[in-house]
C-alpha cells in the first residue's frame, strides 16, 4: 500500500522547514532567506541556504536540497515512507508501518531476511553449535560486542534448517527460493539449504534493510565466500558493502574509504575509522560510482597488499579519477590486508596509517610503474600515456603541479614535455556561484531550460504541448528527466510548487530544477509563442546536420579552389546561423 498524497501532502504542510532544519544546524536570518553551515559536506563559509517561503533548503556548494522529506531523509538516512512516518507523529498522525511504497514481495523478502539473521545470529551467540564459529571469531579478534552490532551469524551446517525455519515463520518456499536463501534441485523440486556451515555476514542495503550475505566456510570448503545470488533485492550494481552505516561520517569528512573485505570492513568498525564501505565483488558499476560521486568529493582505496589487490586497485582508481572524484591510495604493507594489520600492529597504528599515508592515486601509480618504465622504453611510452591521461582529470592546479614534478624527476623527463602530454580536460568544474542559481549556458540549452520553465508555470500550457516533447526536443538529458518528472507531478498537482515538486526527481536534479523555477518567465507567454519555441527546438537538429553538410562541401570547395561555391557556401552558412540564433 502506497502513502496516500493527501498523508504527504498534510504532514508537508504541517512541518516547518525553518524548525525542522535548525533543530540539525545553527541557521542565520539573511534577507528573506536563513543560511548555515551545510550539513551534508564539509565547509567553512554557510551556503545552505532554508527558505520559509518557498518551504525548501539548498546547498550552494554540494547541490544538495529539497523539501522537509528530502532534508529529513538525507539527515537521518531514512526512506521517503519512514520519513513521511516520522515527521508526521509530532502532529499526531499515526501511519501505519504497512503503508510502505516498497512493493510487498520486497518487503517480504526483507522481513524473512531480517528473522533469518537475528536467528543466525543467536545461534553463533548462544547455542552448542555455534561455539566452534564463536571461538574462531573471537580467536581472530572479533568482539562480542561488534559481532552483535554487526548481527553476525552461522548457518548450522544442515540441508535444512533455514528451510525449515522459511516454513515455520508461514513464509513460502518460493519466496525463499526468489530471495537467495535456498536453492532447488530442478528434477525433485525440492529445496535445501543455499548456507550451511558458514559465518553469515549480513548486507544491507542503502536504506538499511538486510538484503542479502555474504557467507564465510568454516572448514576450507570452496567457495571461501559464498554471496547471495542477483534477486529482486539484492543487485550488486547498486550496493556498497556498509554504506547505510557510514554514510554520515562520509559526509563529515567528505572522504569514503574503499576496502576489498566485508570482515576487514567489520575489522576496521571496531576502530575510530568509520567512513569505510566494501566493493560487491572486484568491480564497480556505473550505478557505484554515481553514488560515491555524490557522497564525498574524496575517495581512499585501501585494498589487500596482494597482487590481486594492487591490480584492482590500479583500474579503479583510474575509473574513479575519471568520474571526477580525488582519488588517493593507502599501502596496506605485502601480503596483509586491513584485518591483518589491525591484528598485528593494534588499532592506533592502524589509525595513524589512516591518517597519515595518503598518497594521490596518480603518486602512487607512477612509483608502481616505474620499475619496469625505466628498464623497457616500450613500457615508458605507454605507462607515460597513461599517466598524462589520468593527469588531465586532476582539477586542482597545486596537486597538479606537485604531481607532474615527482613524475618528471622520477622518470627523468623534462617537466614541460609531460605537461604537453597532458590532454587537455573538457571536464574542468564550473565554479561555485554564491550569488546567483541560473547558470550562463550556451544558446541551445538556453532555449530548452527556457522553453521547460514557461511550462512548467502553466499546467495548461504543459498539457497542451507534452505529446509533442521528446528527447528531440529537449537534447539536454536533465531537462527532459525534468519533463518527465513534470509529467507525473501534473497527474497529481494544479500549480508548479518547487517544494512538492522535488519528490518527483532524483537530488542530483533538485538544483536543475530549482534554478529553474527563479528563471522568470514572461507571465503572459501564449500558445503561440510555446509553439514557435517548439519548432525551433524540433527544427535544430536538422539545422545542425545540414550546416555539418555545408562545412564539408565548403572544405573540398576550400581545396578545389572554387571561390565562386565557396562563397555561396559561405553565404548559405550564414544564413542558417542567422536563423539559429534568431
Ligand atoms: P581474501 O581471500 O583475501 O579474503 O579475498 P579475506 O577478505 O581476507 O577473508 P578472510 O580474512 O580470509 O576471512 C578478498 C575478497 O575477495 C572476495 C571477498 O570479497 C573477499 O573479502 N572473495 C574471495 C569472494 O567473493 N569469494 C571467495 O571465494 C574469495
Ligand atoms: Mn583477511
Amino acid at each position: 500500500m502506497k502513502i496516500s498524497n493527501d498523508t504527504v501532502e498534510t504532514v508537508k504542510n504541517g512541518t516547518d522547514i525553518i524548525d525542522l532544519v535548525s533543530s540539525y544546524i545553527k541557521l542565520e536570518k539573511r534577507g528573506r532567506n536563513y543560511v548555515g553551515l551545510c550539513p551534508f559536506h564539509d565547509e567553512k563559509t554557510p551556503s545552505f541556504t532554508v527558505s520559509a517561503d518557498k518551504q525548501i533548503c539548498h546547498c550552494f556548494g554540494c547541490k544538495k536540497g529539497g523539501n522537509v522529506f528530502q532534508f529529513y531523509m538525507e539527515m537521518e538516512n531514512k526512506t521517503f515512507t519512514e520519513s513521511v512516518r516520522d515527521l508526521g507523529k509530532p502532529l499526531g498522525m499515526e501511519i501505519a508501518r504497512e503503508e510502505s511504497n516498497m512493493d510487498d514481495t520486497h518487503m517480504q523478502m526483507i522481513r524473512l531476511h531480517e528473522y533469518l539473521t537475528d536467528l543466525f545470529h543467536h545461534i553463533l551467540m548462544h547455542t552448542n553449535e555455534g561455539q566452534e564459529a564463536l571461538d574462531y571469531l573471537t580467536e581472530r579478534g572479533f568482539s562480542a560486542d561488534i559481532l552483535r552490532k554487526e548481527k553476525i551469524g552461522l548457518a548450522p551446517d544442515m540441508r535444512d534448517f533455514t528451510k525449515n525455519a522459511v516454513l515455520d515463520k508461514g513464509y513460502s518456499m518460493e519466496l525463499a527460493y526468489q530471495a537467495g536463501l535456498v536453492s532447488r534441485n530442478e528434477d525433485h523440486f525440492s529445496y535445501y539449504d543455499r548456507f550451511n556451515g558458514r559465518i553469515m555476514i549480513p548486507i544491507q542495503n542503502h536504506q538499511g534493510y538486510t538484503v542479502g550475505y555474504t557467507a564465510r566456510s568454516l572448514d576450507g570448503q570452496e567457495p571461501k565466500y559464498l554471496n547471495t545470488p542477483e534477486t529482486p533485492i539484492f543487485q550488486k550494481r547498486q550496493l556498497l558493502y556498509n554504506l547505510s552505516d557510514a554514510r554520515k561520517d562520509i559526509r563529515k569528512n567528505d572522504e569514503v574509504i574503499l576496502m576489498e573485505g566485508h570482515l576487514d570492513i567489520v575489522k576496521v568498525k571496531m576502530t575510530d575509522i568509520s567512513n569505510i564501505i566494501g566493493l560487491m565483488g572486484t568491480a564497480l558499476s556505473d550505478e557505484n560510482v554515481s553514488t560515491l560521486n555524490r557522497l564525498a568529493s574524496n575517495i581512499t582505496l585501501m585494498f589487500d597488499g596482494d597482487e590481486a589487490g594492487q591490480s584492482a586497485q590500479m583500474n579503479l582508481g583510474g575509473q574513479l579519477l575519471a568520474s571526477g572524484l580525488n582519488v588517493y591510495v593507502i599501502t596496506v604493507p605485502k601480503g596483509m590486508d586491513p584485518d591483518e594489520y589491525i591484528e598485528k600492529n593494534g588499532k592506533e597504528a592502524f589509525e595513524t596509517l589512516v591518517k597519515n599515508e595518503k598518497k594521490h592515486f596518480i603518486h602512487f601509480k607512477a612509483d608502481f610503474l616505474l620499475e619496469e618504465s625505466l628498464n623497457n622504453d616500450m613500457a615508458f611510452t605507454s605507462n607515460m600515456n597513461t599517466l598524462a591521461e589520468h593527469l588531465r582529470y586532476v582539477n586542482d592546479a597545486m596537486i597538479k603541479e606537485k604531481l607532474i614534478q615527482h613524475i618528471s624527476s622520477r622518470y627523468k623527463v623534462d617537466k614541460r614535455s609531460l605537461e604537453d602530454k597532458v590532454p587537455v580536460s573538457n571536464h574542468q568544474q564550473a565554479p561555485l556561484s554564491t550569488q546567483s542559481t541560473v547558470r550562463q549556458l550556451p544558446l541551445r540549452p538556453r532555449k530548452e531550460r527556457y522553453f521547460l520553465c514557461a511550462l512548467m508555470k502553466d499546467k495548461d500550457l504543459f498539457k497542451v504541448f507534452q505529446h509533442n516533447i521528446n528527447e528531440e526536443v529537449l537534447t539536454t538529458p536533465e531537462y527532459y528527466v525534468i519533463f518527465k518528472g513534470l509529467c507525473t507531478y501534473f497527474d497529481n498537482y494544479t500549480d508548479f510548487d518547487i517544494s512538492s515538486f522535488s519528490q518527483y526527481i532524483d537530488g542530483e536534479l533538485f538544483s536543475v530544477a530549482l534554478e529553474m523555477d527563479s528563471i522568470l518567465v514572461n507571465e503572459d507567454i501564449t500558445k503561440e509563442e510555446i509553439n514557435d519555441y517548439l519548432e525551433d527546438l524540433s527544427g535544430i537538429r536538422y539545422n545542425e546536420k545540414e550546416k555539418q553538410s555545408l562545412y564539408i562541401q565548403l572544405q573540398e570547395a576550400e581545396n578545389n579552389n572554387d571561390i565562386e561555391l565557396q562563397a555561396r557556401l559561405v553565404q548559405q552558412l550564414n544564413e542558417l546561423n542567422s536563423e539559429y540564433k534568431r
